[in-house]
Order: structure tokens, then sequence, then C-alpha cells
């Protein structure tokens, strides 16, 4: 017997006056999601300012809040979202994990006073498709209780050993899946990595060159999170959701930021946590496309108005495949333009 649902089946609501599935996500810029402590009045207040500087504000009730504050930060975010009015930036929350005493009390306050102002909760420590189909049950419930209009979506942080065993199984575990985040740290913990930074390198993982004349060797410094990385886009990409970087921890290496953020950003995913405002500058400017590829990947196109055959532009072979790529590229930035009119500027678009 099939341990799957139907077609049909995946896409009806889980519960009766439930909104609709969606079967595409939302065209959204989510270059970053950036994380605030929301029991900090101090935070809140600041609120309105940071909120057109963003592209997604995320609440964080999870780690990194004390024991003892959980229920302000949970009372804190249900005010700023009240509060605040958000335009085409993303509203996200992290909630406690599944085996908390404080997720359901989460999930219910937040979707009764505020899932219509909602975009995305996201969920820690996901280990497989039953932490979402949980979830994913539990939603629809409190969306029909609330009447709550659209569907609230679900990113899964991948930072478990047992959830990259299964992440195409969480990726494709339900139709609210909007994508995934890595948490490097719990990962490194889960798997028994011996690093105690948050996201980034490590000076000791690399490959020392061939022995030399001079008898010098260098140990070139490789990416401790590629194959992580690399896995949750496949991952993602296959089920048509969104990967995402997760923290990085070294606040004051804004170079180490770039690098590890560039990386992700070219294996595929679109965004990632800011958690301090000077990483917001470099979120932006690492996730939205660089202008030269812009112009060049237009070209592409414009070179090959039905995406097939082959050319030669600036020396360089381009057919049916390069015309995909280019397609991304030129994609990418007419979101990223209607929101930046700098950037549409240097796109000429
Ligand atoms: C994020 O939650 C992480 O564990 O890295
Ligand atoms: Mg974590």
């Amino acid at each position: 017997m099939s341990q799957t649902k139907t077609p049909s089946a995946f896409y009806k609501p889980l519960s009766i006056g439930a909104p609709e599935p969606l079967r595409q996500l939302p065209t959204s810029l989510e270059r970053m999601i950036h994380f605030i402590p929301p029991h900090i009045e101090k935070i809140r207040a600041k609120l309105p300012a940071v909120i057109p500087t963003v592209d997604v504000v995320l609440g964080n009730l999870e780690d990194a809040i004390p024991a003892d504050a959980k229920e302000q930060a949970r009372a804190g975010f249900i005010e700023l979202a009240q509060n605040n009015e958000f335009g085409s930036t993303g509203l996200w929350t992290r909630v406690n994990c599944l085996n908390s005493p404080w997720f359901l009390d989460d999930l219910t306050q937040i979707v009764s006073k505020v899932g219509n102002k909602l975009d995305v909760i996201m969920l820690p420590k996901v280990e497989g498709p039953w932490d979402i189909h949980y979830l994913d049950q539990l939603l629809a419930q409190l969306e029909s209780q609330h009447n709550i209009t659209k569907p609230i979506l679900i990113n899964a942080i991948l930072e478990t050993a047992e959830g990259v065993n299964n992440i195409e199984d969480i990726a494709g575990a339900s139709p609210r899946m909007q994508g995934m985040s890595l948490g490097p740290a719990d990962l490194a913990a889960s798997r028994g990595m011996k690093t105690t930074r948050v996201g980034g390198g490590h000076p000791f993982y690399g490959v020392l060159e061939d022995p030399t004349d001079t008898g010098n060797r260098t140990l070139f410094q490789q990416d401790l999170w590629h194959y992580t990385v690399a896995k949750m886009v496949d991952a993602c990409m296959g089920h048509g959701i969104k990967a995402f970087y997760g923290p990085f921890g070294d606040f004051s290496d804004s170079d180490a930021c770039r690098a590890q953020f560039r990386n992700a950003f070219l294996q595929g995913c679109v965004g990632t946590w800011t958690l301090h405002p000077n990483q917001i500058t470099i979120a932006k400017e690492v996730f939205s496309p660089d202008a030269q590829e812009v112009l060049f990947a237009k070209k592409i196109l414009e070179a090959m108005p039905d995406g097939t055959g082959a050319v030669m532009i600036d020396g360089k072979m381009q057919d049916d495949a390069t015309w995909k790529q280019a397609k991304v590229i030129v994609d990418l930035a007419k979101i990223v333009a209607q929101k930046d009119p700098d950037l549409a500027k240097a796109y000429e678009l």
C-alpha cells in the first residue's frame, strides 16, 4: 500500500474552512531574514525604522531567548505584529521546537491573534516529514478556527543529522513548505563536528598542497558547509521550494560573512538569516545579482529570443542551457529591481 497521499489529497485543506493550500509559492524577495528578539522593548520600538530596510522581519522565540523570557518574547512578537504595517516586507516567526513546553502556546496564541499578518513559521530541529505533518495539521485547524485567509507557510531548519538524512521527505512533506534554512550550530553539535563556531569555515579544514621544492606547503582552507548547502539546494529546488543560508555568528568578521553568504548564493540559496544590522548590508549586496552579470545575462536572452540554438557573445558560447542560466539571473534581477530603484537603474530594467 502506498505511503504517500494522492496528488488531489495533497492539495486539500486539512481542516474544514482552512484556506486552500498553495500550488506555487508567492514571488517574494527574501534576501535577508532579519532576526529580532521580541522580548526587548527597545528593539520593538526601533522596528518601524528597520522594516523598510529588510526583506523579512523574523521574531525569534527559540534559541537565544532565555527560558524565563519565552512568554515575554511571544507577547512581544504579537504586539509588534499588531502595531506595525509591514508592506512588502515579510513577517515570520521562529517558534520553539516541537518537544518544548512552549511550542503549543506559541502556535495557538500567534495564529489566533496575528495569523492574518504572518507569512511563514520557521520550525527548528526538524527531524523528518512527521514533524511537518504535525505542524501542517495544527496550522489548518487554527486557520479554520480563526478565519485565516491565506495559508501560513513553513520554513524548516536543517540542523540535525536525522533531518539531513530525511531532507527530501521534509522538503516534499506539505504544500506549506516554503523552504529550508541551514542551522550550522545545532547541526554541528548533532553531527559531532568539532567546531565551536556558528557557521563559516574552520582553519584546520582544508587540503594540503603537494610537497614543493621549497618544502613550504600551504593548507588551502575548504568550506565546511559546502556539502550540506549543496544537499539542501538540491532537495529544495527539486521540490520547488527555497534554500537559505542560516546564521553567521562572528559579527566582527564581515569579510568571512560575505564569503560564506556568497558561496551560498552562487550555489543556489536565495537568502540568508541576518542577526546583526551590519549583516543586512552584506546580505543585500550578496543576494542581489551583480549588475555586470545581469547585463551579460540580458544580452544572452536578447540574442536568443526563443531560447534555442547557439550564439557567440564576447567570445563565449551560449546555447539553450546558458539561456536558462541567464533567465535565472534576469528573473531575480526583475524582482530586486521592483524593490530597489538604484539596482533597477544599474540593471537597466
Ligand atoms: C541555528 O539555529 C543553528 O543552530 O545554527
Ligand atoms: Mg539552532
